[in-house]
Parts: structure tokens; C-alpha cells; sequence
């Protein structure tokens, strides 16, 4: 099989960067569009760093479709497409509804328009568990299958699933209208991929997440604890209905998400399957308490936290089933929590501004 370039939205943040990352270990070529948003243009000098290889970077806004145009007039051997260029932040999707929408539906309407203009017809989409909303409100649904109805509590995750749905129908009918036109409808495809909670950093401790502003999610928290520049974790209530009271996510590892994008790739350019949806999650739960515990072992010292009242919107339990996903992709979670916090903890200490900062030299010259 021949591997042309792949284009990657959202590359310089944290997912994407992961998944150029393992796409140019793969031997594929990749071109990154990003408007450096909630990233920096230092994460191509990191992956660089990392792989022996750069991407082409393009500061385009995912909203211009005509910008899209430039990028794949310039490279015409771009045969595929992952999309992660998004807002992600649940809280404030509540607040500014219409930029969420803006950037994440009208940019992916955006995208889809120029690629059918430049016959890219494969597409890996970044969805997210969210999408499912609270599976426990059905018998027999966690952990959580593809199957599972979607019902996205917040307009974040109803951006996602619009996505979905967009995105089936353009591949639909361009598959019916190519056939129509006697030639080959299988080449458009699309893998939806439903991601629970991405944790960690690469091993080397030269790459991470590094968010723009205060971040929200748990594991960037904590390791704002343990690095002094937060006094305390504030645990969003204990009186759930799991083991020890706090609520159950399903924690991947980013190397093993980025790994699931390259094996959906491949899927898709051998089996022409149209649109199809994967959760990639481990399919192991973790409560929040489990995981103060495993990032205060991969620290070395107890971590101070505070319980309070339950955040709005959040759910019980948000745990995959990856059957699908191991057994059609075969893929599967490899790496552990605990090589989640490690890696964490190594990329927060050795880089406590980010990418704002150069790691130290012992790291460069690994
Ligand atoms: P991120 O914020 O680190 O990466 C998103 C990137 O998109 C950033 O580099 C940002 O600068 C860029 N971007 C934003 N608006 C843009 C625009 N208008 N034009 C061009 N670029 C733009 O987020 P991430 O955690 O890497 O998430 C990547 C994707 O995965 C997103 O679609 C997100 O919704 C989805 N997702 C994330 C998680 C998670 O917990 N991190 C879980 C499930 C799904
Ligand atoms: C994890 C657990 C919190 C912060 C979000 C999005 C989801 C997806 C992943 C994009 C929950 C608890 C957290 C804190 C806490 N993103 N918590 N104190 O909410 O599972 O998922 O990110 O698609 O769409 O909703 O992730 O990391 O915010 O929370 O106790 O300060 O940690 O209540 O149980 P969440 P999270």
C-alpha cells in the first residue's frame, strides 16, 4: 500500500501533535493546519525533535474554506484527512453556544466542502464520549458500546454529534452520487472516533499537553498541584454511586489514542467501509480517588485535595467498550494509569511552562 500525506487539523495541539507524531513514525508524510488557538507552533520543533521528521505547517483557520483550498492545491498527494481542530471546553460551550458551533460545525462543513473539491475522501473525526451523555440511564449499558444511543448533555458534545451526523450524510451521498456517475463510490470513508478521557504525556518528557489559560480536566489539575501552582484539587463530590463515592472515567494513554487514529486510518483506506464509529477508550474504569492515588505514587508524595459539590453536567460513570475497536481495528489499549502519571509527571517537572520553555538539555540529548 502506497502512504501519501495525511492532513491533520488541530495538529499542534495536544491529540493531534500525538497523532502526527505516530503517523510520521508510520512513514506517512503530514501537513498540520492549526490557528494556534489553544497550542504553539513549538510543537512542531517536538515532534520534530521526537521522530527525525517535520511537518509542514499551515496557521489556517478551520472557518476559511478557501484557506483549505490553498493547502491542498499545494500538496495534492493529501489522501486523507483527521480532523481535530476544535473548541473543547464543556463549560464554556454553555457560555458562547454560537462560537462552538462556528468552529466546530461550520469549520467541519468548511473542511468536507474543500476536500470533495480536491477529492480527499477519507476522514477521521474527532468525537468524544461525550456524545453518549448518562449511558447509565439505560439498563445494560456500561460499559458503554457503540451501540449505545447518543444524547449529548451540553452544546460541546451536541457540536460532536451534529458532526456525526454531517459528516455521514456528505459520505453517504457522495458515495451514491459517484455511483450514480459509473465510477467508484467507495473511496469516500469515515471513522468517527469516541474518545473517553485522554492522560499522559510521551516518555520522553519533551512532549504534552499544554493548554492555553486554565486547564479543566482532571490530570493537567493534579499535575498543576504537584508542580506548586495550585494549592489543592477540588474533587467534584463523593456521593456517587461507585466504590469509593467519586465519579468512574475511563483514562487512556495519549500514545495508544494516537495509535487507535493511524490503525482507523489504515482501516479505512483497505476496507472502504463508509462511515463507521469506534470508542477508543481501555474499558477500565478509574475513579477520581483512584486517580489522586495513582498520580501521588508517580509523584512521590500525597497530593492535598478538598471534597465539594458535584459540577454540573457530569455524569456517574463514562467507561468504553473497545470490543469493536480491538477486535475490527485490532488495536488495543497497551499502556497503564500509572504509565499515564508517570509520563505526566515527568512532562510537567521537566517542562513547567510548556512549550513557553526549552526542556532541559539531558532530555535533548537523549
Ligand atoms: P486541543 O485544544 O489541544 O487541540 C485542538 C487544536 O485545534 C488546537 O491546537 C487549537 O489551536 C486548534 N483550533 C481551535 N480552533 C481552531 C480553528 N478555528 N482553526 C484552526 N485550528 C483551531 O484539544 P485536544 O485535547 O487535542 O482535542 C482534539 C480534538 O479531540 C478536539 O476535536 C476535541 O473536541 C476532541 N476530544 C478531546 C478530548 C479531550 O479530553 N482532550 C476528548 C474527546 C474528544
Ligand atoms: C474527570 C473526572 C470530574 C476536575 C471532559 C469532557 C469530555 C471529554 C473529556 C472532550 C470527573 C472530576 C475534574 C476537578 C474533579 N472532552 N474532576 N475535579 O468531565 O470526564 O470529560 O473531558 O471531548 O467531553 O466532558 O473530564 O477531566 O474534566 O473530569 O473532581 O477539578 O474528574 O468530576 O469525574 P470529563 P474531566
Amino acid at each position: 500500500m502506497t502512504v501519501g500525506s495525511v492532513l491533520v487539523t488541530g495538529g499542534c495541539g495536544y491529540i493531534g501533535s500525538f497523532t502526527a507524531l505516530a503517523l510520521l513514525e508510520a512513514g506517512y508524510k503530514v501537513v498540520i493546519v492549526d490557528n494556534l488557538l489553544n497550542s504553539s507552533e513549538e510543537t512542531i520543533n517536538r515532534i520534530e525533535l521526537i521522530s527525525g521528521k517535520r511537518p509542514e505547517f499551515y496557521n489556517v483557520d478551520i472557518r476559511k474554506e478557501e484557506d483549505f483550498d490553498k493547502v491542498f492545491k499545494a500538496h495534492p498527494d493529501i489522501d486523507s484527512v483527521i480532523h481535530f481542530a476544535a473548541l473543547k471546553a464543556v463549560g464554556e460551550s454553555g457560555e458562547i453556544p454560537l462560537e462552538y458551533y462556528r468552529t466546530n460545525v461550520y469549520g467541519t462543513i468548511c473542511l468536507l466542502s474543500s476536500m470533495t473539491r480536491h477529492n480527499v475522501s477519507n476522514i477521521v473525526f474527532s468525537s468524544s464520549a461525550t456524545v453518549y451523555g448518562d449511558a447509565t440511564r439505560f439498563e445494560n449499558m456500561i460499559p458503554i458500546p457503540e451501540h449505545c444511543p447518543i444524547g449529548p448533555t451540553n452544546p460541546y458534545g451536541r457540536t460532536k454529534a451534529t458532526n456525526e451526523a454531517i459528516i455521514t450524510d456528505h459520505v453517504e451521498a457522495q458515495r451514491n452520487n459517484l455511483k450514480k456517475q459509473g465510477k467508484k463510490g467507495e473511496h469516500w470513508n469515515a471513522a468517527l472516533l469516541r474518545y473517553f478521557n485522554p492522560a499522559g504525556a510521551h516518555p520522553s518528557g519533551v512532549m504534552g499537553e499544554d493548554p492555553q489559560g486554565v486547564p479543566y480536566n482532571l490530570l493537567p489539575l493534579l499535575a498543576q498541584v504537584a508542580i506548586g501552582k495550585r494549592e489543592k484539587l477540588l474533587v467534584f463530590g463523593d456521593d456517587y454511586a461507585s466504590k469509593d463515592g467519586t465519579a468512574i472515567r475511563d483514562y487512556i494513554h495519549i500514545l495508544d489514542l494516537a495509535k487507535g487514529h493511524l490503525v482507523a486510518l489504515n482501516y479505512l483506506r483497505d476496507h472502504h467501509p463508509g462511515v463507521k464509529a469506534w470508542n477508543l477508550g481501555t474499558g477500565k474504569g478509574s475513579t477520581v480517588f483512584d486517580m489522586i492515588k495513582a498520580f501521588s505514587d508517580a509523584v512521590g508524595r500525597s497530593l492535598p485535595y478538598e471534597v465539594v459539590g458535584r459540577r454540573a453536567g457530569d455524569v456517574l460513570d463514562l467507561t468504553a467498550n473497545p470490543t469493536r475497536a480491538n477486535k475490527e481495528l485490532g488495536w488495543k489499549a497497551e499502556r497503564t494509569l500509572y504509565d499515564a502519571c508517570e509520563d505526566l509527571w515527568r512532562w510537567t517537572e521537566n517542562n513547567p511552562q510548556g512549550y513557553r520553555q526549552s526542556p532541559p538539555q539531558e532530555l535533548l540529548d537523549k
